[in-house]
């Protein structure tokens, strides 16, 4: 198994992988498509940071994240980073952390912020998150901590308008 960086050229191969790893039998929706669009865009926000590992010249696994200029100094924002089912549980995740973090330290990082997801009775369906997507505890084990006074929100753009029109008008 190869660790390199990602090329331009890769792309198409690591939307497919991540369409597959997010594809459950009540979601559907990360098609191919969509997934390459969403990894292109990332990938161009930081090249340097993006990863891939490769076995028998097949794509199982990749990191890919946005850089952000802030206060302290480059964020590294927004990271995916995925391995093939079949090759979970081998280092690979951990291999292509060392890597980016590395090349992330060299492009003057301090910090990597992420996102990850924890079982929540009262997720909305269209955050509906399926359980082998719970991975907190494999981020916490490997040096991230979880920040309790922060919250992701989210909001439908419709509803949003709606309700800032509503409190405009009130
Ligand atoms: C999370 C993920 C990237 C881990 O990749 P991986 O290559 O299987 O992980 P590694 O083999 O490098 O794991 C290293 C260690 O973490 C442990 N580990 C693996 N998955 C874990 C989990 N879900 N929770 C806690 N520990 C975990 C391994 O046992 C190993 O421990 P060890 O060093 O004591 O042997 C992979 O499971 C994945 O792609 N999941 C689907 C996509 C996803 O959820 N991405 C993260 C979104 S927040």
């Amino acid at each position: 198994m190869e660790i390199r960086q990602a090329t331009a050229q890769d792309i198409p191969e690591i939307g497919q992988l991540f369409s597959k790893v997010y594809t459950t039998k009540s979601f559907k929706d990360f098609t191919p498509e969509k997934a390459i669009e969403a990894m292109r865009w990332l990938f161009n926000r930081c090249p340097e940071v993006a990863f891939v590992a490769v076995e028998d010249g097949k794509i199982v696994g990749a990191h890919l994240a946005g850089s952000k200029p802030w206060f302290d100094g480059i964020h590294i924002v927004d990271g995916e980073l995925f391995i093939d089912e079949k090759y979970r549980g081998q280092h690979i995740g951990l291999k292509l952390t060392q890597h980016y973090l590395n090349a992330a330290k060299k492009l003057g990082a301090v910090s990597v912020d992420g996102i990850s997801f924890v079982p929540a009775p009262n997720s909305e369906n269209r955050w509906d998150i399926a359980p082998q997507f719970f991975n907190l505890a494999w981020h916490e084990k490997n040096g991230f901590y979880r920040i309790d006074q922060m919250a992701v929100i989210s909001g439908d753009i419709d509803e949003l308008i709606q309700k800032t029109n509503e409190r405009l008008t009130a």
